[in-house]
Formats: C-alpha cells, structure tokens, sequence
C-alpha cells in the first residue's frame, strides 16, 4: 500500500475562519493515479480540496495537521506503507487557542499566538510502519548547476536526514499552484537526478517510476 499525504491543512481560529495555503493538491492526486496505473493500492490522506480522488484510490479526508497525523497513525497501525509520500502542504503552525462560535471582528487590529505544528511526515516515519520513506522539498533555486542549486540539495538532504526520509523531490519555488513544473530526485548518496519538467501528471509518472526503481534496488 502507498500512502500519500495530500493538499493543505486548515488551522481553525474559530469555528467559521482558518488558516491555510494555497495547495491544490494536483500533485499528490496525480501521483496517486500514477502509482494506481502502475498496479499498486494508494490511500490518498488528505486536506482540503476541490478535486475528486482518482478511480480505485481510497481517499480519508482530514482538516488540520493534528487529524492528519492521528489518521496517518491509525492507518498505519492497521495496514503497513510500502510507501509513505508526504506531498501535503502541512501548516507549520497553528492558532494556540481555537475559540467557540464566531467572535464578532475587533476593531483596530489584534494579534495571535500560534504554537508549532507536529512534522506529519516525520512522525509517521518515525514509526517505522513505512518502508520506504520520501518528502518534497520546495527550495529557491533556478536551473541546474550554480550555487543557488547546490545549496537547495544541501537544504534538501539535511531535510532528508531530519525527517528519516530515503529520498526527496525537490521542487523550485513557485510550484504550489502551478499545473506544470520540474523536479529533481535527491537521495543520501550520489547526484541528484533531474526527472524532467513538465505537466504534473507527467512529473507524478518519472516520481513513481524513481520512486519504484528505489524500492527494487
Ligand atoms: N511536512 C509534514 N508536516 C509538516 C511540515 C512538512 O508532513 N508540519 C512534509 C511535507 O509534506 C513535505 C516535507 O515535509 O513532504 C516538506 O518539509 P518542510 O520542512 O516543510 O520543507 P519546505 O516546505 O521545503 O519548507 P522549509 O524549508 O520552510 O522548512
């Protein structure tokens, strides 16, 4: 079983206003239909979205990063990864207090405290529950080659390492609401791989496919 990590979280201030990003979840969704076509069961776990999951893919649907990660738990628990894919757009933080109802506005402006976010990813790793681990990394960078590109698979490989991961998709920045896109596959050892730029239904096929050709060797 893959299971993939999908779409934004939305952090509730109260019962009617949010915190979130602009994920579409396209990516994972893709993704998901790709690992489908290439034989394997997908569970799609996810925030938020308007788009329908493919055909033959189940989909447990969640809303904040702490039900992400109790539902990634209980999933695992039950039925064991051979893949984790954490493609989510998980908010970092979220509101400290969640307040009841709908707070009429105060005038004038008002601030908020926010308390750190569990990492959903690593800590589904963490649980050993997974055989093979991966993550995206959105990183500033322009083409291949030049400082700015070794320093994001130097970001990217110390995320690896921090989150337990074997290997990463590493993205440039902006690609979170783009349909196409380009993406590098960064592992422990050796140079990182360009996988192609393209439609996000094409970068989810060379995913699946590296991500497979890592699982047989
Ligand atoms: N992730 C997660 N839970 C979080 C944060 C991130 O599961 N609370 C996962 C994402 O799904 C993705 C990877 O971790 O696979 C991204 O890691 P992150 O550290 O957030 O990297 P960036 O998005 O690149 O951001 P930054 O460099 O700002 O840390």
């Amino acid at each position: 079983m893959w299971l993939i990590t999908a779409g934004p979280t939305r952090e509730y201030l109260d019962d009617v206003r949010f915190l979130s990003n602009a994920s579409s979840g396209r990516m994972a969704y893709c993704l998901a239909e790709a690992a489908r076509d290439r034989g394997q069961k997908v569970v799609l776990l996810s925030g938020p979205v308007s788009i329908s999951p493919p055909q033959d893919v189940e989909r447990i649907s969640v809303v904040s990063a702490g039900e992400m990660l109790d539902q990634g738990t209980r999933l695992l628990k039950e039925r064991q990864a051979d893949v984790l894919l954490g493609v989510a757009a998980v908010c970092d933080f979220r509101p400290k207090k969640r307040l009841l109802g709908k707070p009429p506005k105060e005038r004038g402006g008002f601030s908020l405290d926010f308390v750190e976010n569990p990492d959903v990813l690593s800590s589904l790793v963490a649980l050993g529950l997974s055989r093979l681990n991966l993550g995206f990394a959105l990183e500033d960078f322009e083409g291949t080659g030049g400082p700015s590109f070794e320093r994001a698979v130097q970001r990217a490989r110390i995320k690896l390492h921090r989150k337990g991961l074997d290997g990463i998709i590493l993205n440039p920045i902006p690609q979170m609401e783009a349909e196409a896109g380009t993406a590098y596959w960064v592992t422990e050892q050796g140079e990182p791989r360009f996988l192609g730029a393209g439609q996000k239904r094409e970068l989810a096929e060379w995913i699946v496919d590296a991500v497979l050709a890592l699982g047989s060797g």
